[in-house]
This record gives structure tokens, sequence and C-alpha cells, in this order.
């Protein structure tokens, strides 16, 4: 699998709560992702940090570690030309108010602290982060 074509993705717990998997699924689908590997699984406190650690220290870094562990996620690797960036472009905005209409966050985020769904923001970001959830990524 090439490296540069693959992003890792969570649909964070608040859509997951709210029943939403499916629908991101299909349009994730729809844009020519293809899934790769995925997983249905919750975050433990410690794993969050771990996952956010670029964030420590930050004022809503506590939040975003309650919020992160609270539930049920979806992890996934994606596989498409340039999926780091094409799959930014098809979540949105960080914060939904900023998202452009027909993004997933514009469709599904209910605040900028309950996104909906988090992306890879680069290669090297993609590697570590599907590492972390997926082993023996290779053979696929
Ligand atoms: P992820 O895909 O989840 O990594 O989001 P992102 O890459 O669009 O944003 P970033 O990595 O900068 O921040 C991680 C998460 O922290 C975001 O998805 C937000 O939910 C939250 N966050 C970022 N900035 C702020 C902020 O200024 N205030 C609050 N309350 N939350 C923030
Ligand atoms: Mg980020």
């Amino acid at each position: 699998m090439q490296k540069e074509n693959i992003t890792l993705t969570m649909i964070k717990p608040g859509a997951v709560k709210k029943n939403h998997i499916g629908p991101i699924l299909g349009i994730i689908n729809e844009n020519g992702f293809i899934i790769k590997a995925m997983k249905l699984t919750q975050l433990t406190v410690e794993q969050a940090k771990k996952f956010y650690a670029v964030h420590q220290g930050k004022p809503f870094f506590n939040d975003l570690i309650t919020f992160m562990s609270s539930g049920p996620i979806v992890a996934a690797v994606l596989q498409k030309e340039n999926a780091v960036k094409e799959f930014r472009d098809l979540i949105g905005a960080t914060d939904p108010d900023n998202a452009k209409d027909g993004t997933i966050r514009k469709l599904f985020a209910e605040s900028l602290s309950k996104n909906a769904i988090h992306g890879s923001d680069s290669n090297e970001n993609a590697e570590i982060e599907s590492s972390f959830f997926f082993s023996q990524l290779e053979q696929f």
C-alpha cells in the first residue's frame, strides 16, 4: 500500500451516538475512498492523550480527551490518490460554522468540540495514526 495515498479517520463519539456511521461511510465511499481497514472501538483516556499528544497544554485539551474517550468510535484507514488532502477537503473546516456546504462536518458536527470526524493532517501522521489502530497494514 502506498503510504502517500492513505489517511486515517475516526468517526467521533458524538456521530456514533447519533447513529451517523452509515451515512458518513456512504459519503466516504461515494467520494472514491476505499476502506482498507476498519474497527469499532473505544479509546481509553490514556490512548486519547497519546493520539492527541500534539495538543497537550492547550486550553481545550482536557475537554478533547474527555470527549474522545466518552464512547465508541469507528477508526478506518482510507485509500485514495492524494488521500490526506482529499479527505481534509471532504470533512471540512475544524469549526463546523466555517465548514463548506456538503462537507461531513457541515452535515454532522454538533460543535467545534464535537465535530463528528477526524482526518490525518499529513502523510507522516497518516502512517503513525494508522499504526496506532492497525498492525500489518502491508498485507492490504
Ligand atoms: P482532528 O481531525 O480531530 O485532528 O481535528 P483538526 O485537525 O481539524 O483540528 P486540530 O487537530 O487542530 O484539533 C483537534 C480537535 O480539537 C478539533 O477537532 C476540535 O474538536 C478541537 N479543537 C481544536 N481547536 C479548538 C479550540 O480552539 N477550541 C475548542 N473547544 N476545541 C478545539
Ligand atoms: Mg488534527
